[in-house]
């Protein structure tokens, strides 16, 4: 059987600073995603990396008083690749640009852009920002600084660089957003995309003059020339599945599913990037699909940004929250949670300890802790420690049935498909009208009462609880992508290998009715701790 292929990407983040709450996002998103994927039998691939020709990491590491620049990058890079790591990110490659496989794709991919007639020399005279690795227009500028970066001084640059021929490629990318509703994403990105590629989008200055840098990969043919930071960063997606080093998985593997990245970065992933691979395309075949048209990415998703308690997140403020740092207390998977659950994906939000423990307290500890807690408990108690018997009886006995996770399956996978995890967090709490929602199941217990009828009714009390320990196990496996642990805890407690359930595939662990009655239950462990 063929797999399908799901290939999800992060940004390459600068490595002038240490990762904060805020890349850590947009990698637990990806993070999710890739989960979700590979728990529905695809074959995934997920990228992470640094990007590391940069001036602002040469700025950085002078601040610091170090010299040796890749002394400097290994370093950095070892931290970013920690917190990944730390953090259980289920990466497959992490590349590095400044890697030899890099150069030999970013070379091959300038060498096709240029055949394609679409790079030519001029003089670029013009502020950069280095905060950006940008030239800045009129309209990005107030007082003499950037808009972005206002306590940076911009660079006054006069000097011969290669350009892009990038408006050449305007009218299909016109048509591109238009045709493709699902190129960029959320909605509202789109239409500030469309607006910038009709009114802005020119051509680009792609290179700087060697003897000005300290970082970046030299301009084939012309060493003078180094090749602007944006124009090598993006062919990393390219380069980290094989680009001019393995055909067989390049082609696997392009195009990529989706680009997770902030809203600050998306005018260079949805107008520069796709114009750069449909200049590239023309002459390289890799890059072209049958009908010899270019391989763009087939969508780009813009998350928004954090502030921190209200204020936005930034280096004078001292405000930039380690994401391990918070782990300990509070565990991986709940920060996820929080993460996910708090902010729809594609606005900006506030990220707040106080509502991180609000979250912790309520929508972990006391719904889905308590409700496997009493469950398990009960089952134990009147069971002989055992599932209890599932035997037909009145359905105002059982909680959930095929019909009902049919219907709490679909909505949770048709919010993903949307790439809302904050949606389908939402459907699992609340339900789907007010209904299989983990809110409601903790009600059924209320109105039920399996601890008063035991005594009367034995069978039906078995049945709800029986009921509701399946409805736990279902649960988690809809959870597992964005609580890949607890879930697999949840698993073990209701008697079950959690790695013998994993390796068995979506279909199986959605089939209701797959915990068998007698299996033996564990004495229930607490899975939120309190806060101290
Ligand atoms: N190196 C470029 C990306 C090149 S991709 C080909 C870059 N790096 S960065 O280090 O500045 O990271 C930018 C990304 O970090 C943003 O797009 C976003 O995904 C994430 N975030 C940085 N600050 C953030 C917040 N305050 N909130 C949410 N995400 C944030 O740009």
């Amino acid at each position: 059987m063929n797999m399908k292929n799901y290939y999800v990407t992060t940004p390459i983040y600068y490595v002038n600073d240490v990762p904060h709450i805020g890349h850590a996002y947009t990698t637990i998103v990806a993070d999710a995603l890739a989960r979700y994927h590979s728990l529905r039998n695809e074959d995934v691939f997920f990228s992470v990396g640094v990007d590391e020709n940069s001036q602002k990491n040469v700025q950085a590491m002078t601040k610091v008083g170090e010299t040796d620049l890749g002394a400097y990058l290994d370093r950095m890079s070892k931290v970013w690749k920690k917190t990944w790591d730390d953090l259980s990110i289920t990466y497959d490659r992490f590349i590095r640009t400044t890697s030899p496989e890099h150069h030999v794709a970013v070379e091959r991919f300038w060498n096709a852009v240029k055949k394609s007639g679409d790079i030519y020399e001029g003089t670029y005279e013009g502020l950069y920002c280095v905060g950006c690795e940008s030239f800045k227009t009129e309209s990005e500028i107030v007082d003499g600084k950037c808009t972005l970066h206002p306590n940076a001084d911009l660079q006054e640059i006069k000097e011969k660089n290669y350009f892009f021929r990038a408006s050449a490629y305007r009218d299909e990318l016109l048509k591109l957003i238009d045709e493709q509703p699902n190129f960029v994403q959320p909605e509202s990105r789109r239409n500030e995309v469309r607006n910038y590629i009709k009114d802005h989008f020119e051509d680009f200055s792609i290179s700087r003059e060697a003897k000005n840098l300290e970082a970046g990969i030299p301009v084939p043919g012309d060493p003078e020339q180094r090749i602007y930071v944006w124009f090598d960063a993006l062919i990393n997606y390219l380069t980290v599945v094989g680009y001019g080093t393995d055909d067989e998985e390049f082609t696997k593997r392009w195009p990529a599913d989706i680009h997770i990245v902030g809203k600050d970065i998306i005018k260079f992933h949805c107008a520069l990037w796709p114009a750069m691979l449909m200049s590239a395309a023309k002459n390289d075949e890799l890059l072209q699909n049958e009908k010899g048209e270019a391989l763009l990415p087939k969508s780009i998703f813009a998350h928004g940004f954090f502030t921190i308690e209200g204020q936005k997140i930034s280096k004078s403020l001292g405000n930039a929250i380690d994401p391990t740092i918070l782990t300990p207390k509070y565990g991986l998977d709940a920060l996820r949670y929080f993460l996910l659950r708090e902010i729809a994906f594609g606005e900006d939000g506030d990220f707040s300890i106080e509502r991180l423990e609000e979250r912790y307290k309520h929508d972990l500890a006391n719904t889905l802790g308590n409700l496997l807690n009493r469950a398990i408990a009960m089952s134990r108690k009147y069971f002989n420690g055992k599932v209890p018997p599932s035997i037909s009886h009145e359905a105002k006995y059982t909680f959930s049935d095929e019909k009902g996770l049919e219907t709490l399956r679909k909505a949770v996978e048709q919010h993903v498909a949307e790439n809302r995890f904050d949606l389908a967090l939402d459907t699992l709490w609340n339900g789907v009208d007010k209904q299989f929602g983990l809110i409601q199941a903790n009600k059924f217990i209320e109105d039920t009462q399996p601890f008063r009828l035991i005594k009367e009714d034995p069978d039906a009390t078995g049945v709800i609880l029986y009921s509701l320990l399946e409805y736990c196990r279902v649960f988690a496996w809809l959870l597992h992508p964005v609580m890949p642990n607890i879930t697999l805890r949840i698993v073990g407690q209701l008697g079950q290998d959690p790695d013998t359930e994993e390796a068995k595939g979506v279909e199986d662990l959605l089939t209701w009715g797959s915990l068998k009655p007698g299996t033996e239950l564990p004495e229930p462990e607490i899975l939120f701790e309190r806060l101290p």
